[in-house]
């Protein structure tokens, strides 16, 4: 599991959407190294490109809604952030859908996920966290 103590927002229903998305990417990454032949790791792998594009959708909603219900005032830049992950992640579900997806494309997919969910957490959510510490703790 990837998930690190320091990951938490302080915010239950965010921390827990990110421990699923980083225990979904977990399984992901261990699925494309693994020595198994592509053709056999191809269900896999598109169950997950699946999940992905819809979890991150339900994840980024909620998040934002959180943020619009506490007032954050970083919402739009956080918005647009957003948005860009969620068209760089359907194009390499499209590319999938649509081509299917090489091994190199699907490493290459999974190192992105990875690094960008570790970014986002540990950057700009934290921020959130911080933002309803100072107005005196949680705001639910
Ligand atoms: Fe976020």
């Amino acid at each position: 599991m990837m998930w690190k103590e320091k990951y938490k927002v302080g915010v239950p229903l965010i921390d827990e959407q990110h421990k699923e998305l980083f225990k979904r990417l977990s399984e992901f990454i261990q699925v494309v190294q693994s020595k198994i032949p592509w053709e056999e790791k191809l269900e896999s792998v598109r169950e997950t490109m699946l999940f992905m594009k819809e979890y991150v959708i339900i994840h980024f909603e909620a998040e934002e809604a959180y943020q619009e219900k506490i007032k954050y005032p970083g919402i739009e830049r956080h918005r647009e952030v957003h948005a860009a992950f969620k068209e760089e992640v359907n194009s390499y579900v499209t590319l999938f859908e649509q081509k299917g997806l090489s091994e190199e494309k699907a490493q290459e997919f999974s190192a992105k996920l990875m690094t960008w969910l570790i970014m986002h957490v540990c950057q700009m959510d934290q921020k959130i966290g911080e933002y309803v510490e100072n107005k005196g703790g949680e705001i639910q």
